[in-house]
């Protein structure tokens, strides 16, 4: 940990999401395919894990797969898939060894068997490490999982003895309840890659009062020096959490 980041220890980001964007112009400037844009990026994700955890930051979402990127060409969507079902058993020791907490956030019924497979047994395996949760976003949508919450918050209020109360003293804290993410810290710094600065259907309930930061860099060409800035440049930032300034200082 560098001298600056461990002086302010206090205000490390708990929870840090990445959209991981720039495989393909990775690629493309490389004169290769999309695939081994992913492949790169994939080995780029591994070790964000590490440098993460390195770091002081104690959950990790990492933006694998959208909703949305089912309509990729299938070749693309079926070389993501095999790419997890491969590495994932191949990073489970790493995992182990770093006391990783791996789980995932989406739907994650519709992925091909072997995927899926791969998914549930890193779950299973790491399920007591304590070091650092990767939360891997997989048929994750920001709108689908606040849809998902809603339906499961109206079957809950059907099932109370009078559904019009319970739905008229429904509070935010019992709708994230109904939260896929319900077990996972509100995002405190989400970090875009690759130079579009738009959020993507990602964490949208969770990114309410996160901080943004975007970084040029395409994903492949990231480092654990890029990470660090933005955990530098967080740092540097005033939560006001809708408050006054002088309000969050004196507080
Ligand atoms: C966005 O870059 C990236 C993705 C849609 C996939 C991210 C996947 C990885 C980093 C690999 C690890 C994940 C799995 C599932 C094994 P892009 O393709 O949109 O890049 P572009 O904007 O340059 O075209």
């Amino acid at each position: 940990m560098s001298p600056r980041l461990e002086e302010a220890s206090a205000t490390l980001p708990y929870h840090v999401g990445i959209i991981m964007d720039g495989n393909g112009r990775w690629a493309k400037a490389q004169g290769k395919g999309r695939l081994e844009g992913h492949k790169k990026g994939a080995e780029v994700a591994r070790d964000v894990v590490r440098w993460a955890k390195n770091l002081g930051v104690k959950q990790l979402s990492l933006y694998a797969f959208s909703t949305e990127n089912w309509q990729r060409p299938k070749l693309e969507v079926r070389g993501l898939m095999s790419l997890l079902a491969i590495l994932l058993p191949k990073t489970l020791p790493e995992m182990m060894q770093n006391n990783v907490r791996f789980c995932t956030l989406g739907d994650i019924s519709p992925l091909p068997h072997s995927a899926r497979k791969a998914v549930e047994q890193a779950s299973e395996r790491t399920k007591n490490n304590d070091g650092i949760e990767l939360i891997l976003c997989l048929n994750y949508g920001g709108q689908q999982e606040v849809l998902a919450a809603t339906k499961a918050s109206l079957q809950w209020a059907l099932a109370q003895d009078d559904p019009n109360v319970a739905i008229e003293n429904l509070t935010l804290s019992k709708f994230r309840d109904h939260m896929w993410c319900h077990q996972i810290a509100p995002l405190d710094l989400l970090i875009r890659t690759g130079g579009e600065m738009r959020i993507s259907n990602f964490h949208l309930w969770d990114a309410a009062y996160a901080e943004l930061y975007f970084s040029d860099v395409l994903w492949p060409d990231y480092s654990q020096h890029h990470l660090q800035l933005a955990i530098e440049n967080y740092q540097r930032r005033e939560r006001r959490y809708g408050l006054t300034s002088e309000q969050v200082t004196h507080e």
